[in-house]
């Protein structure tokens, strides 16, 4: 799980205590975190979190992003609003793994509410992990993201 290049993260009050956990597990394994909150419990709107960690994986202060809110849901919504962003709603390893392997997806989506800690934990490893497949899942991500081009 260990790369140079941050992971940023991203919650609403939902999702800030799966986000800890993640940010810990994240830290122990070496790896750079830019979290860019929410930082507590009170009540937030979770596009504000999806915009900050979208423009963080643009302009490339981070390779990936997490975002966690009650479900995953509204932030991925928000999140893919972004092009460029490909933000995968994951309810598990299999699909955060697929998520990359076939979507070159760039952000990760979960659901502190319907994901538990361990499941997730699983889940952000399995997504770091693999690569993009490539062949012929370049074509589907071109018409994505028309400016696609593959990364190291
Ligand atoms: C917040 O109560 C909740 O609506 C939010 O975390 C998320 O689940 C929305 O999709």
């Amino acid at each position: 799980m260990t790369a140079s290049i941050p992971v940023a993260l991203g919650s609403d009050h939902a999702g800030v205590g799966l986000k800890a956990t993640l940010r810990a597990a994240l830290e122990e394994a070496g790896h750079p975190v830019l979290d860019l909150g929410t930082d507590g419990p009170e009540s937030v709107d979770y596009p504000d979190f999806a915009d900050a960690v979208a423009r963080a994986v643009l302009d490339g202060r981070a390779r990936f992003g997490v975002l966690v809110c009650g479900t995953g849901i509204g932030i991925s919504i928000a999140a893919n609003r972004h092009p460029g962003i490909r933000c995968a709603l994951a309810q598990d390893a299999t699909t955060a793994r697929l998520s990359r392997e076939h979507n070159d997806a760039n952000v990760l989506a979960l659901g502190a509410r319907v994901t538990g800690p361990e499941v997730a934990l699983d889940a952000l490893r399995a997504f770091l992990a693999t690569p993009f497949a490539g062949g012929r899942h370049e074509r589907r991500v071109r018409k994505l993201t028309p400016d696609w081009s593959p990364r190291p």
